[in-house]
Formats: structure tokens, C-alpha cells, sequence
């Protein structure tokens, strides 16, 4: 595939173009767009999903002059539905090379914006589960993320350990995260993680019946909370990324900010494409009800 090449001094692509034309409109991103109910009737639709274009988009940053790999903007839809059966995911069901890019812990004055641009430049939509506490010293960056197509997700307001708590601390932690989004972006939040990753199964069933929230956990860890070189960080993330990950990071932390241009180019020149967390959520939700309807076609 052919990428286009602007020249130096043109403006990066607009994430809003469907710029991925062999996707096409009429493929399985439209439907996904569409009624998620009316998927299972429409199995033909899903020859799409089993011939990705390989290719990898790039443009040159008119500031640095550097080739630059970007993701294909792709019209996913984020409505998915929880089944009581199924309410925490590590990973996904994925049709192809879909992840899902989380961030923990922000929002960051320094770190979260340098993340942001590094984002843009390549038309990555990410995921980031913040505190509350960190939202309210710094809402402007909230704003921007949310400005910027990004998904905001619960990491509750003080990033205490769950486990620990009380149901009536647990639900506070998770409303004063609520409204501290609120009052900063103007948003409300479609899932949560807690922190460590620590949540008994009644508190994730009371977090599910209190806020509708899918649990979210991760399958790839490249543990840069502990590890502070990025390319180390970026080789782990490299390493583990498979089809319909969700990979960890922290935006908390300088040295994974600088580990990200490596990792995300070397997996966008992979093949891969990232959504957000409640995009592959959608996706995952379209390929279990074909399972469901057909098993012989199952993804996993
Ligand atoms: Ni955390």
C-alpha cells in the first residue's frame, strides 16, 4: 500500500478524514457504527475484518523533518455492552492487529502534555485512567485529552488500594472521580481500573451495578513504574503487544513518555492499529455474537 507522503510544511492529517480508504465505509467499521443488534445478521460484512491492509501510513513532521508512522483514522464505534458473565477484561477478542493503549495515574503537568503530542503526531487515540486528586490540580490537561479524541477511564480519586475499603469508600472513591472529571472536561467515564489492579469480585460487581463500568485490566505490563529506562520499556511493550491487547503504561513517569515514539512505531510499522479501551470493548462485543451465532468462525 502506497502511503501518501505530504510534503514539508503541510498540515499532519485531520483525524477526523477516513484517510484508511481501504477500510471503506462500507466495511465492518461502518457497522460497527451502526446498531451493534443488527451485527449478527450480517456475517458477509466480516470478510473485512480478515484482510487488514498491511501497510503502514506515514507523514513527515514539517518541525523535524522525520518520516513519522500515524494510525489510520478508523470509524470504530465505542458502545459496547457488559454481560454480567463477562465484566473484566485483560484482553479482547480482535479481528486483527487492534490494542488498546492505556495510560495510569495522570494527569502529569509535564509528562501527560509531551505524551499528548507524541499521541497526535501519530493519530493514536489512547486511553487514560486518571485520579481525581490529579485531575483537580490539573484539569486543563484533562480538557486537552478529551479534546483530542483521547478516552478518559476511573482510576478512582486517591489511588488507594480497593481491596481494602469498605463499599461505602470504594463508592466514594469512584463518584469523587466522577465529578472531578466532570468539572474538569465535561465527560463522563464508560470504564474503570482500579489501582494495582486490585478489586475483589463483589466490589467489581458493585462497581458494575453502581456505574454500568467493565473492569479493565491489562495483558501486557511492561512494568515502567519499576523499570525507569525507556528502552526497556519500549522492548517489553514491543515484545508482549499481541491481537487485542491492553497494554499498561504510566504517563506519571518521564521515562515512559520517552519510550513511547519507539514503541508505538515500531508496533504501527507491525501492523498494528490502536483504539481506545471502549472501542475494542465494541469490537470484542461484535466478534462474541458472531462466535455466539457461529462458533466455527470463533476469533479466539
Ligand atoms: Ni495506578
Amino acid at each position: 500500500m502506497q502511503p501518501p507522503f505530504p510534503q514539508p510544511g503541510q498540515p499532519l492529517p485531520d483525524p477526523n478524514d477516513a484517510t484508511w480508504s481501504r477500510f471503506g465505509r462500507r466495511g465492518f467499521l461502518t457497522l460497527l457504527g451502526g446498531s451493534l443488534a443488527s451485527c449478527a445478521s450480517r456475517g458477509d460484512s466480516f470478510t473485512d475484518l480478515d484482510n487488514l491492509p498491511s501497510g503502514t501510513l506515514t507523514h513527515i513532521n514539517p518541525q523535524t523533518q522525520r518520516v513519522v508512522p500515524y494510525n489510520p483514522s478508523m470509524r470504530v464505534s465505542s458502545n459496547f455492552s457488559v454481560d454480567n458473565a463477562d465484566r473484566t477484561y485483560r484482553q479482547t477478542l480482535a479481528p486483527g492487529k487492534f490494542v488498546a493503549m492505556t495510560f495510569d495515574d495522570g494527569p502529569h503537568p509535564e509528562n501527560t502534555p509531551r505524551l499528548l503530542n507524541i499521541l497526535r503526531e501519530r493519530n493514536i487515540k489512547a486511553t487514560f485512567f486518571v485520579i481525581g486528586r490529579s485531575v483537580e490540580a490539573y484539569p486543563h490537561v484533562v480538557r486537552r485529552t478529551v479534546e483530542e479524541g483521547h478516552e478518559i477511564g476511573n482510576h478512582t480519586q486517591t489511588h488507594r488500594l480497593l481491596t481494602s475499603l469498605g463499599t461505602s469508600s470504594l463508592l466514594w472513591e469512584m463518584d469523587a472521580c466522577i465529578r472531578s472529571v466532570r468539572n474538569a472536561a465535561g465527560v463522563d467515564m464508560r470504564v474503570m481500573r482500579p489501582p494495582y489492579g486490585g478489586l475483589t469480585q463483589y466490589q467489581r460487581q458493585v462497581v458494575h451495578q453502581q456505574f454500568g463500568y467493565p473492569t479493565i485490566l491489562w495483558s501486557v505490563d511492561p512494568l515502567d513504574w519499576k523499570n525507569r529506562v525507556p528502552s526497556i520499556v519500549s522492548s517489553r511493550i514491543i515484545q508482549d503487544t499481541h491481537p487485542g491487547a491492553i497494554i499498561l503504561a504510566h504517563d506519571l513517569h518521564a521515562t515512559t513518555v520517552a519510550a513511547m515514539p519507539y514503541a508505538l512505531d515500531t508496533l504501527l510499522y507491525q501492523g498494528y492499529r490502536f483504539v481506545t479501551v471502549s472501542q475494542l470493548l465494541a469490537i470484542h462485543n461484535h466478534l462474541a455474537s458472531r462466535a455466539r451465532l457461529n462458533p466455527s468462525v470463533s476469533n479466539s
